[in-house]
């Protein structure tokens, strides 16, 4: 029996080694097979989700073009849970990006918005599968500058009553609406980050009074210097408000002002701060304008204020649910003004961040440093 035993296996001997080489070869074919598959997999995919916002990718895209080991696609919102796996960056823009979806993308190294909100992004999902987040920060790439033109668009239209002025155009009528100047104004700028310090050094030269809010103003210089800017001082800040308060003097601040501008970023404490106690503080017939997002006025509010008149205006870049309905009762008001989430999109600042995104996709593929982007995460 022992005997038997030690026969069979030394007979098993040379099949034994046979399979151990053979397995051997067979590894060493996978890993050769395996490398030349990786080298052609070696491209860096960009998804680019949702159909708004088109001139994002194609920027991106033309940016890219001579870099074919770079893919930037878009795609439609309803397949991003299906394909985020295959990609390594992705650019958000108005997607909402759940854990659900963050845990489908196998291979995402960053996730990261064309632009500054990140509103729509679950960071603690995105850093518990270890993808980073960032942001593009606005005052190096002109989307600040063109958030704060846009502001004042829509604070020059609602003072020279632009619908009521296309009005007076198809009647034919002349030297009516009577509007007003922002000579004299004062202007309450909420949230002052990069947008608001643009705002601000725009407005000065109109000769208006400033007054601003930010939660601290401490964290100024800090936030400046992260994202490469050119620190600003505190004297410079000094000489572009007149008055300084912290968010919970809001109430106080809309009081005094004739037009009251929302640059905040939109987080969880900010979702319709803009409420009824805050327009009812404002004063009657001032104006309301809103670049920011529109989760920050509450819909209810603005819409009660217009419609008893204490409201006397509002220009809002930004809606509750975007793109808006045409035909939503608060856009019948003629003192209404509706832009469609056009503030940051300019060629100046669409090209510098179609830049910026290029280059974090070609550092991604070479595997070094990613630059120009504000992690927050
Ligand atoms: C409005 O928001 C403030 C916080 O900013 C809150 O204290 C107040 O209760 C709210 N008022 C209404 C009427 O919702
Ligand atoms: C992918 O290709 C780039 C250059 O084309 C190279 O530098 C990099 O090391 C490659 N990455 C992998 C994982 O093979």
């Amino acid at each position: 029996m022992y005997l038997n035993i030690i026969s069979a296996c030394c007979g098993a001997a040379p099949v034994i080694l046979f399979i151990i080489i053979w397995n051997l070869f067979k590894d060493i074919l996978c890993k050769m097979e395996g490398m030349a598959t990786n080298d052609d997999m070696n491209i860096t995919r960009v998804l680019f989700c949702g159909p708004y916002f088109p001139p994002s990718h194609i920027y991106t895209k033309e940016y890219l073009q001579n870099y074919p080991f770079i893919q930037v696609d878009d795609v439609p919102l309803a397949d991003v849970p299906e394909v985020i796996a295959n990609y390594h960056l992705c650019v958000v823009k108005s997607m909402r990006l759940n854990s659900n979806v963050i845990s489908r993308a196998k291979q995402m190294k960053l996730i990261m918005q064309y632009g500054v909100g990140l509103e729509g992004v679950h960071i603690g999902a995105a850093s518990n599968c270890g993808i980073k987040v960032a942001r593009i920060p606005g005052d190096v790439t002109g989307n600040a500058a063109s958030c704060a033109e846009m502001a004042i668009y829509l604070m020059l239209g609602l003072l020279r009553k632009q619908n009521e002025m296309q009005i007076a155009v198809k009647q034919k009528k002349l030297g009516e609406p009577i509007g007003e100047t922002l000579l004299g104004k004062t202007i309450y700028i909420m949230g002052f980050g990069n947008i608001g310090v643009h705002l601000a050094k725009c407005l000065r030269p109109f000769g208006v009074k400033i007054i601003a809010t930010k939660r601290s103003w401490a964290s100024h210089t800090e936030v400046s210097s992260q994202s490469n800017a050119l620190p600003i001082e505190n004297g410079i800040i000094d000489d572009l408000v007149d008055e300084k308060g912290i968010h919970e003097d809001s109430h106080k601040f809309a009081s005094k002002a004739d037009i009251v501008v929302c640059c905040l970023i939109l987080n969880k404490e900010m979702v319709g701060i803009v409420n009824r106690s805050f327009i009812s503080s404002m004063k009657e017939g001032s104006l309301l304008v809103n670049i920011a997002r529109g989760g920050i006025l509450d819909y209810e509010a603005v819409a009660h204020y217009l419609e008893c008149g204490h409201l006397g205006g509002l220009g809002i870049d930004v809606a509750w649910t975007e793109p808006f309905n045409p035909d939503d009762p608060i856009l019948k008001f003629n003192n209404v003004i509706i832009t469609p989430h056009v503030a940051g999109v300019t060629e100046h600042s669409y090209r510098s961040m179609a830049n910026a995104v290029g280059d974090v996709a070609l550092q991604l593929h070479a595997g070094t440093p990613l630059t120009g982007i504000e992690f927050v995460n």
